[in-house]
């Protein structure tokens, strides 16, 4: 009998967390595999929100954030930390999600050791390395250093090729955003419970149509962010629409929307939701307002306008499919675009529909089989 193959999983935020979470409880009931999970703790608490909600105990956790962290003390921290980690674990594959600076760490301090790397979420380039900054770097980087590319589209495939990696070294798997949805939904669907604490706010918002904000890229710090909040602003000035707001942990991002929209009625300023009643919130939501990567994949998954608070996407199937569309950070037309979905609900209608470009929520069963090969 041949050993099992090692398998390090290496994440450290929240994004990366509710995204890897299907591949390591995959990983844990298959006994092909010895699943070993660090994490950066580059987000502390939105990142445990994650872990336990998915119930993954980590056998690492190198808990390296600081307050408004700076990118290079964050990446030195988490080169030192994560190859130290390699050294002891010494796996036969690194697996690393996306394009955090713990991915990009991930792999650079596993390609130091010569350690194969494989990538989940492959291939997603805006072809604008300042938007968004600085992912699209670092997704670049983890691109030229993997020995496995998995790319959720198509779209992301053949910008892989374009890069000359080895198309044989490239596999559509499907984004495992929507193995992690289909899984919470079930766990909501069985308890409930698990997203019951929206209801106060479903109660005082009621009658009106909820719109969903959440902002947190580094490229919109400053007056990109001031310019949504005040398109917020204006727009809870109308009495037929309530905004319901949890607010990204980052220090950049609180102060602003604490100074711009703290205490107005139609506002609900929130702390970070868990994922069960972030999945709530998009299930309310009439549309949502956002520059997060990962809820415009979920968005369209669930048949919900997204418009999208940024100047480019790398995640352009869900402006394909009709769902999401782009909006800049300009406030007026932040306001103008959001107006238009309240008014015409024709255009309404033609985003409302729900579409799976992202996958079909068996990524991290395709991806399981591609590392056991
Ligand atoms: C990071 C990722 C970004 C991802 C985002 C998801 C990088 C360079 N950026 O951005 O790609 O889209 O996460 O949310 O990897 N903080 C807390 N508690 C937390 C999380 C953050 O207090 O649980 C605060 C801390 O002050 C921290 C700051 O937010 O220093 C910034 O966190 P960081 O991970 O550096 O950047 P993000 O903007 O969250
Ligand atoms: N999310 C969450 N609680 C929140 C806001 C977002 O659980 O209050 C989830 C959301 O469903 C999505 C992920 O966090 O899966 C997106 O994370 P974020 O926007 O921080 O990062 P990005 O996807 O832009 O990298």
């Amino acid at each position: 009998m041949t050993s099992p193959r090692k398998i390090l999983s290496v994440f450290g935020t929240r994004p990366e967390a509710i995204k890897l979470f299907p591949l390591v409880h995959a990983l844990e009931a298959d006994s092909r595999f010895e699943s070993r999970v660090c994490v950066s703790a580059q987000h502390r608490g939105m990142l445990d929100q994650v872990l336990s909600i998915a119930g993954v105990e980590p056998h690492h956790d190198l808990d390296l954030m600081e307050p408004d962290q700076s990118l290079d003390a964050l990446t030195a921290r988490l080169l030192t930390g994560l190859g130290q980690v390699i050294d002891s674990e010494q796996p036969d594959v690194v697996v690393v999600q996306g394009d955090t600076a713990t991915a990009m760490a991930g792999a650079l301090a596993a390609y130091y050791r010569k350690v194969p790397v494989a990538h989940v979420e492959a291939g997603l380039r805006s072809g604008d390395i300042h938007h968004p900054w600085p992912e699209e770097v670092n997704r670049k980087i983890i691109g030229t250093m993997a020995a496995l590319h998995f790319a959720p589209t198509d779209t992301a495939a053949a910008a892989l090729r374009r890069e000359n990696i080895d198309p044989a070294a490239i596999h559509v798997t499907g984004n495992t955003v929507i193995d992690a949805l289909h899984w919470i939904t079930g766990q909501i669907g069985r308890q409930p419970e698990l997203a019951a604490d929206l209801a106060p706010l479903e109660g005082r918002f009621a009658g009106r149509r909820i719109i969903g904000v959440t902002t947190h890229r580094r490229e919109n710090f400053g007056q990109g962010m001031e310019a949504i909040a005040d398109a917020v602003r204006t727009l809870a000035e109308r009495p037929d629409v309530a905004v319901v707001f949890p607010v990204h942990l980052n220090p950049n991002v609180r102060a602003v929307m604490n100074d711009r929209l703290a205490g107005l009625d139609n506002v609900a300023l929130i702390e970070p939701l868990d994922y069960p009643h972030f999945a709530r919130l998009l299930d309310i939501a009439h549309l949502m307002l956002t520059d997060s990567g990962g809820v415009q994949e979920e968005a369209p998954a669930l048949g919900k306008p997204v418009l999208v608070m940024r100047e480019t996407t790398e995640r352009p199937e869900g402006v394909e499919a009709g769902t999401a569309r782009l909006v800049g950070t300009d406030s007026a037309r932040i306001v103008a675009e959001t107006a238009r979905l309240l008014d015409d609900a024709a255009a309404y209608d033609r985003m409302a529909r729900a579409h799976n470009p992202f996958g079909d929520g068996r990524a991290s069963v395709r991806i399981l089989e591609l590392l056991a090969a």
